[in-house]
């Protein structure tokens, strides 16, 4: 049995009482005090500071209550009666250590307090079986509880592990594919230089552009990210109309869309709706959700519809695109969690715009949820107060 491997659990530290008298005493005496003394279940004997005996109160009380029993004893040194070998345990031995000792005792002596020395031999204390019990009973009871909860931890960090592999599997394939295609880019507008074709240089280097800009995409959102966990994130608001903003993200859906049989539409007020929030950062939760839209559907429509509602506005995202199935929809706001993955998928990404769209939202005191049908369409709703609480825009 190895318990008690904690210093709380040594039996120095579990000491009961510090009961004694000189070996001389009367054993009346020694009765006066059990008396006197309800919670008294043990006295120590002790001779210049060392421990030669122990009296029990139920042993004491059987030798006193035989017939005669007092008149026999009742004048004679308590050492007469006492047990003269009682089991003495230093202050340092561990308390299961300390709990094999005791029960190694014959069966009447089995509850007798322990006496406790320290390393002169010196009496320090008594030791009762009931509290070393109950110390070894929570000692096992944590123990339980800890090896719980390691291995709760253990878990966890397996799925962490397991999660932060899969992202740098995604984000190096991420990367990988716009620096590929910007030094093959680069190598071709050298020859093209070399040559004097300007036309294809001209081509070449808007497609230089382009992959230079998903990158600088890609990064941002990594950095984003790790802004938002490091609490570094800053909310700066102002009043604005969402409507406008709305109707501009449509129109950046449509370019994405390109030749897809997909129309996108935007259903709101024709009035504008007046907010106070960080713009930059509702439109980019709005353009996280019409990319994935965009990105996931293949023909049918997407919608972004407004509603407003006492102080809070609700913006919808629908589309008819592949759908989400049900199992896959909790896992969709966890940091760098794709539903496909690496090696197998079709659609690019890191698994980090939902993420962002969440702590973004969170942010800005604001929620989303996702309701959606595998094979038919997603809809993902965005709940925002009209008024946001954080640091005004100086202008
Ligand atoms: N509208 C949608 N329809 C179907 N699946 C979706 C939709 N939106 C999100 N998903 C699923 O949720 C996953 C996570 O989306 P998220 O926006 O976080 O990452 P991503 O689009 O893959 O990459 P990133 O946004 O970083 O470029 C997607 O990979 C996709 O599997
Ligand atoms: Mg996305």
């Amino acid at each position: 049995m190895v318990l008690a491997q904690d210093n709380s659990l040594h039996v120095g530290k579990l000491i009961t009482s510090n009961e004694c008298v000189p070996p001389s005493t009367a054993v009346s005496h020694v009765t006066d005090r059990f008396f006197n003394t309800a919670h008294l279940d043990a006295v120590a004997l002790v001779e210049s500071r060392e421990p030669v005996g122990l009296v029990t109160r139920p042993k004491l009380l059987f030798t006193l209550f035989r017939r005669y029993g007092f008149e026999l004893y009742g004048k004679r040194p308590i050492i007469t009666i006492a047990d003269t070998e009682p089991l003495t345990i230093h202050e340092d031995e561990r308390l299961d250590v300390a709990i094999d000792k005791a029960l190694e005792r014959p069966a009447e002596n089995i509850y007798d307090d322990i006496i406790v020395v320290d390393d002169g031999g010196h009496y320090r204390g008594l030791l009762s079986v009931k509290q070393m019990v109950v110390q070894q009973s929570n000692a096992l009871a944590n123990s339980v509880v800890q090896k719980e909860m390691a291995s709760e931890r253990a878990k966890e960090l397996e799925k962490i592990t397991h999660i932060k592999s899969q992202f740098i599997a995604n984000v190096t394939h991420e990367l990988r594919s716009p620096v590929n295609a910007i030094i093959g880019l680069a190598e071709l507008m050298r020859i093209s230089c070399e040559k004097g074709y300007v036309d294809q240089l001209r081509d070449r280097l808007s497609l230089l552009m382009s992959s230079a800009t998903n990158l600088r995409a890609i990064i941002t959102n990594i950095l984003d990210l790790s802004k938002v966990e490091a609490g570094k994130m800053e909310v700066i608001c102002e009043c604005f109309d969402v409507v406008a903003i709305l109707r501009e993200v449509a129109e950046t859906t449509r370019i994405l869309i390109g030749s897809k049989p997909v129309d996108v539409g935007v259903v709101v007020h024709d009035s504008p709706v007046f907010i106070v929030a960080d713009p930059v950062k509702v439109r980019q939760i709005l353009t996280n959700l019409t990319s994935n839209a965009a990105k996931f559907t293949d023909k049918g429509k997407i919608v972004l519809a407004l509603g407003v509602k006492d102080g809070t506005i609700k913006i919808s995202v629908k589309d008819t695109g592949i759908g989400i199935k049900e199992d896959d929809l909790n896992k969709l706001f966890t940091a760098f969690s794709q539903l496909e993955d690496a090696k197998t998928k079709r659609y690019e990404g890191t698994g980090l715009g939902l993420t962002i769209t969440k702590s973004l939202l969170d942010l800005l005191g604001g929620s989303i949820s996702v309701s959606s049908k595998f094979g038919e369409g997603t809809t993902f709703e965005v709940y925002l107060p009209r008024h946001t609480r954080g640091t005004e825009s100086p202008l």
